[in-house]
């Protein structure tokens, strides 16, 4: 990770703007790798970038929920507002959704029927240790993002057991590089069918 709210797969020239929530902080996420392989093998109109600072956001509040807002949420808020469509990448913790992000979804959330995630498209993927690759957490997430407004893109759809893996680099299982690519491209498709 850079400095920057975000790391980015391209310079310029893009078309399309994807932003990637990760639901684990861990340094070595297996998530964040996912997310990165996603990026890295995004369609060469997509720019897809990976958003950095979840865990600086303070826990939802609506009394800090003001004009005068944490300038983190602004920033989240900025961040995925100016983007065609959200894709979260996130582990399952205790059979649901890892709290940093649920806190993200929820700032995104607000202000009510007009937050950044409202009417944005939202592809939920992710990987955990357990052998369903963690398709509660999947679910949860899905089930509270279009609560929050997101429209949850069905078709982007995996949730990798880790252990599938067998040890090998995630950039190095061509079946999984594939479904991440795909899902960018099925995303930013379904971004423009929106838009159109
Ligand atoms: C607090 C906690 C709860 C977890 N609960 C689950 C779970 O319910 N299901 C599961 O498959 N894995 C669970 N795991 C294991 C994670 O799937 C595993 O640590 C995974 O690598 C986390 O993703 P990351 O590599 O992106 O950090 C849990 C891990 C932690 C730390």
């Amino acid at each position: 990770m850079t400095d920057n709210a975000t790391d980015t797969n391209k310079a310029s020239g893009a078309t399309a703007k994807v932003l990637v929530l990760v639901g684990s902080l861990r340094r070595d996420s297996v998530n964040r790798v996912l997310a990165q392989v996603a990026a890295d093998n995004a369609p060469a109109s997509v720019e897809v970038a990976l958003y950095s600072g979840l865990e600086k956001l303070p826990f939802y509040n609506e009394d800090l929920d003001t004009d005068q807002v944490d300038e983190t949420v602004t920033r989240l808020r900025d961040a995925v507002a100016g983007v065609d469509a959200l894709l979260i990448a996130t582990p399952e913790y205790n059979g649901t959704i890892p709290a940093v992000l649920k806190n993200a979804i929820d700032w995104l959330s607000r202000p009510y029927g007009s937050g950044a995630i409202s009417g944005k498209p939202v592809g939920v993927l992710g990987a955990a240790l357990a052998q369903y690759g963690g398709k509660w957490s999947h679910a949860d997430t899905a089930r509270s993002v279009g609560i929050a407004g997101g429209k949850v893109v069905e078709d982007v759809d995996l949730h990798l057991a880790i252990g599938s893996l067998e040890g090998r680099a995630v950039a190095d299982v061509p079946e999984v590089v594939e479904t991440l690519r795909a899902a960018v491209a099925i995303l930013v498709d379904h971004a423009v069918t929106v838009d159109a």
